[in-house]
């Protein structure tokens, strides 16, 4: 179970779960800080103004990654603290924010991925539209190019995007993410249609402010249909399966195009496609991000068309009820992504479990569910990488328990416990693992 010699072992969080000091420094206020306090929308009314006191705390906490051996961070940039109100001003604090951040990661020998958008909108920019209206990607390709000529010096991966699906479905199709409205079908695949427009135009910001090195990616959680059984008729529905189950989101990235079974999916909803938009969004990228946890079970029906199966009420989750355990998907997601968009090269930019941890007498966190799963999800995309699927690089999400959206701060992802009390964080037992893992570049 050995991994290529140059493999890519990481781990991730994003600024909005974990930095806190939410109107700091000039900060703005951010979708998700306006909806966290609106009563109902998260566990306990959680919300983002401390999470786990990164801000303040990021020297130390690239101590512990140190430490622990991990020497690749994805971590993201808050638009809202590099501008404000969205467009206009540069707030000089949040560039300087980021550039000691950077620096600090650097200097505990900690290489820099950095995810431009992270769910985090500015909220004057959400009141203006978000992303129904084209005023927004068109803010995001400006902020691109200022985050990329401000870091790209030291910053040689970015990822444009963090999971669409989130920001637009569920947000605007859908109540659980901020706006949390139910919008037409046709609003939405608007919203779709102009995060692939952001998308694009962030791949042109590192193009050409990006300097020698520098690659760019899309992270994605696209839905990873796992077949029933390996053999040749179930494989063939889940291969068909995962270019319609992703039709709105990364088909037209991949192939540079929106195509017939879109238009014929989408019908009198299909979004509005103003001319140059698809060159734009099909600009070429360097790898292709996946976040994986989970996925849906296909077959082959009667007809030979796919079919998804509904999880019996006993199939096995992490604590997070969505978090069906499939270990394939880690198999499959990739070996998809290669077979039907030949992606040059695939980094899971995501994956994990969250469980609600605690503290053992010992104060130890011997987190053996965790561990077994991702362990379990290693030993899949081994199995991508045996059959010559260019998986480049993991990432385990994440450092630290964090702010885990409408759960609030319960539904830990961590592999460092984190004490919100104290802001004291604890490697588990997974993080212990994940250090030989990673040292030995070896499943143990
Ligand atoms: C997101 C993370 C989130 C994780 C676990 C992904 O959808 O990118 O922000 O915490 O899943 O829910």
């Amino acid at each position: 179970m050995d991994f290529p010699k140059e493999f890519v072992w990481g781990t991730a969080a994003a600024a909005p779960q974990i930095e806190g000091a939410a109107f700091e420094d000039g900060k703005g206020e951010s979708v998700w800080d306006r909806f966290s306090r609106s009563p109902g929308n998260t566990h306990a009314g959680a919300n983002l103004d401390v999470a786990c006191d990164h801000y303040h705390r990021f020297e130390s906490d690239f101590a512990l990654m140190k430490e622990l051996g991990i020497k690749h961070y994805r971590f993201s940039i808050a638009w809202p603290r590099i501008l404000p109100v969205g467009t206009g001003e540069v707030n000089t604090k949040g560039v300087d924010f980021y550039n000691r951040l950077i620096d600090s990661m650097l200097d505990h020998g900690i290489q820099p991925w950095a995810t431009m958008f992270h769910w985090d909108l500015p909220q004057p920019l959400e009141d203006a539209g978000g992303w129904r209206v084209r005023d927004t990607p068109l803010a995001f390709g400006r902020y691109a190019d200022t985050i990329v000529k401000a870091f790209g010096d030291r910053v040689k991966h970015w990822i444009t995007l963090n999971e669409m699906r989130c920001f637009t479905q569920l947000a605007y199709g859908h109540t659980s993410r901020p706006p949390g409205v139910v919008e037409s079908e046709k609003v939405v695949n608007q919203t779709y249609h102009h995060a692939l427009l952001a998308h694009g135009l962030g791949v042109r910001s590192v193009r050409e402010y990006g300097g020698e090195g520098a690659e760019v990616g899309i992270t994605d959680d696209s839905i990873v249909p796992v077949p029933i059984m390996e053999t040749p008729e179930h494989i063939a529905a889940a291969q068909a399966a995962f270019s319609e189950m992703n039709i709105r989101s990364i088909d037209p990235i991949l192939r540079g195009a929106y195509t017939d079974d879109y238009f014929r999916i989408t019908g009198a909803d299909a979004a509005e496609i103003s001319p140059g938009d698809i060159e734009i969004i099909g600009s070429s990228t360097d790898f292709f991000g996946m976040n994986i946890y989970t996925g849906v079970y296909v077959r082959a029906g009667e007809d030979g068309k796919s079919e998804t199966l509904r999880f019996p009420t006993n199939y096995p989750s992490a604590d997070a009820d969505w978090l069906k355990l499939i270990p394939q998907a880690m198999y499959w997601g990739p070996k998809l992504a290669r077979l039907v968009y030949d992606v040059p090269g695939v980094y899971i930019t995501e994956n994990g479990a969250g469980y609600d941890d605690v503290p053992d007498d010992n104060g130890e966190i011997i987190d053996l569910h965790r561990r077994q799963y991702v362990r379990q999800c290693l030993c899949e995309l081994h199995r991508s990488l045996s059959d010559d699927v260019p998986v480049k690089g993991y990432f385990l999400w994440s450092f630290m328990d964090n702010f885990e959206w409408n759960d609030g701060y319960t539904n830990r992802f961590g592999i460092c416990y984190t004490d919100y009390e104290t802001q004291s964080r604890v490697p588990k037992l997974t993080a212990l693992w994940y250090k030989e893992v990673m040292a030995k570049n070896r499943i143990l």
